[in-house]
């Protein structure tokens, strides 16, 4: 019952954009809905803080490294608990644990065998901090993401033997769905078709890294050391009780991980870097004798005006600017609900505003909002009798139904936008449904109160359900409309697990009859976006 995830481990080279907020968003309502589900959810993200990128970032800036590393990742910190993200760790990949990590788990790849001395040639990437295979033939290659040219660099340095693994790789890819989204096993599977060629685990003179235990003046290449961040999160204590730590003062030791939620049942990462994670990551898990990781899923990248939105480009949107003149709620519907999740998606600030204000305000916010209305008004402020509505043939109880199937089968599959969807479909038909009865005119003749009053229990249930199932992906306006109901709102607590009662929650005819409804406020704000974001 536990369940591991992790977001990729940012780099500090500047503030959070959205693009790595939408990774984080959904890794958020990945880790809600499987606590809703009862799952003992770790939830993992963080920094990542050395390489050459971060140091001359640091330098740029006139400050020491490490100063600026804890700047620009207290503003991680910061940024995620101001959009309510439920994480249980926050790693940064300078924290001196980690430092040792790195060291024992090295030890362990060198016992292996698999840490062997060469000669580095190539063209570098410093934005990727990735040596790159294939440059175009041009004289002045660049970086096909970031539009930056590449540096040409020829080391000594220490690598790791990566060509080992070939086989075992290559039977893990093909695993069906380890990879995720399936589209984009056939990538990998043609980059280790290739054959896996060793890669340097060390760097020269770069001294703002990890040292190599034994191997004076190198420091450990940035990735090898990030992605063991993943693991060291797993030793740290949970955010949640933090000041409350048994844990840190015992001595680090790897195997622990295995008894604290290794291996990973899933690291949400975008396609940029599927190969870190698909590839390098399992191999240097099999060297050190530690389980794989169950599924990779690299998701597309958001754009703006068709070019990747990122840091180094200078086209991006600040999560910042988007939670204050949005809410986390418009923007995580816009997000989760519009683009697949796997392939790109543009940003589009006419489409946003749509969508928020059709989906949102209207289609789901104005339904409780004059069904409560007229609750209030007819029925002493109080839901009203049920009568036949709670029966499981009543036309809203099967479309409830429905929509709770539609939407499980969905999330389990991490396809946030027919998630989404089955939501606004039995809210669309809870709207037809009270169009339909019309009980503004059926209250006008007499004898019609008890069907009235059904109809509206009916309508006012369905809406429950659509908040009930809106708790992990839009927490904030499940617990607003709940309140409107009466309701308790889901703990957001990033301990929760155990019995479920989000599960129980799920059945139909839950909303108790004369329960009082409060005085209705309106539950989403429209957006009137005058301004570009
Ligand atoms: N530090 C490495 C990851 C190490 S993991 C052990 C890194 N950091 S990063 O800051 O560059 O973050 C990259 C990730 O941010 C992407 O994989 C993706 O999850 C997210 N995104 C960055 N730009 C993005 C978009 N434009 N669109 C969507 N996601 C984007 O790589």
């Amino acid at each position: 019952m536990s369940y591991t995830l992790t977001t990729p481990l940012y780099y500090v080279n500047d503030r959070a954009h959205l693009g790595s907020t939408y990774t984080t968003l959904a890794c958020d309502a990945i880790a809600r809905y499987q606590r809703l589900c009862g799952q003992q959810v770790t939830f993992i993200t963080g920094c990542d803080e050395h390489g050459q990128k971060i140091q001359r970032t640091a330098e740029a800036a006139g400050l020491s490294p490490q100063a600026h590393c804890d700047q620009v990742s207290a503003g991680y910190r910061h940024l995620w608990q101001r959009w309510q993200i439920s994480n249980n760790r926050f790693i940064r990949t300078t924290d001196p644990r980690h430092c040792r990590l790195v060291e024992q788990f090295f030890a362990r790849v060198e016992a292996s065998g698999d840490v062997v001395e060469g000669r580095q040639q190539g063209w570098y990437c410093v934005a990727c901090e990735e040596f790159k295979d294939d440059p175009h033939e041009a004289q002045d290659p660049e970086c096909p993401i970031h539009r930056k040219p590449l540096e040409w660099r020829d080391e000594l340095n220490l690598f790791f033997r990566l060509s080992r693994y070939q086989h075992q790789i290559e039977e893990l890819i093909r695993r069906p769905g380890f990879i995720a989204p399936a589209s984009r096993q056939k990538e990998v599977e043609n980059f280790v078709a290739q054959g896996l060629r060793d890669f340097s685990i060390s760097r020269i003179d770069l001294p703002w890294g990890i040292p190599v235990p034994g191997h004076p003046g190198h420091t450990f290449y940035v990735w090898f050391d990030a992605l063991l961040g993943y693991l060291t999160a797993l030793l740290q204590s949970d955010e949640s009780n933090s000041g409350n730590n048994p844990n840190q003062d015992q001595a680090l030791e790897l195997d622990q991980v295995l008894l604290r939620g290794w291996p990973a049942q899933l690291h949400v990462i975008g396609k940029d870097i599927l190969r870190f994670h698909a590839v390098y990551w399992p191999a240097m898990l099999l060297s050190a004798g530690l389980p794989l990781p169950e599924r990779v899923f690299g998701h597309g990248f958001l754009t703006r005006e068709g070019q990747k939105m990122g840091k180094s480009l200078g086209n991006v949107l600040d999560p910042e600017v988007l939670l204050e003149r949005c809410g986390g709620d418009a923007v995580r519907w816009y997000l989760l609900r519009d683009i697949p999740f796997g392939e790109d998606g543009d940003f589009q600030q006419q489409r946003f505003s749509d969508l928020v204000n059709n989906d949102l305000a209207n289609t789901i916010g104005n339904l409780l909002n004059r069904t409560s209305s007229m609750a209030r008004k007819w029925f002493a402020e109080a839901v009203p009798p049920a009568g036949a509505a709670t029966g499981s043939n009543h036309p809203l109880a099967q479309a409830a139904g429905q929509a709770v199937s539609q939407f499980r089968g969905a999330m389990d599959r991490l396809e946030f936008r027919p998630a989404a969807e089955a939501i606004l479909q039995l809210a669309t038909t809870a709207n037809g449904y009270l169009n339909e009865r019309a009980p503004w005119s059926a209250m006008k003749q007499p004898g019609q109160e008890q069907q009235v009053g059904s109809d509206l229990y009916a309508v006012l249930e369905a809406s429950r359900l659509v908040a009930v199932l809106l708790a992990p992906l839009l927490p904030e306006l499940s617990a607003r409309m709940l309140h409107q109901l009466g309701q308790a709102p889901f703990a957001s607590s990033t301990s929760m697990h155990g019995e479920s009662s989000w599960t129980a929650s799920l059945a139909w005819g839950g909303l108790p009859a004369g329960l009082t409804l409060p005085q209705p406020q309106p539950v989403m704000q429209r957006l009137e976006l005058d301004e570009p974001l």
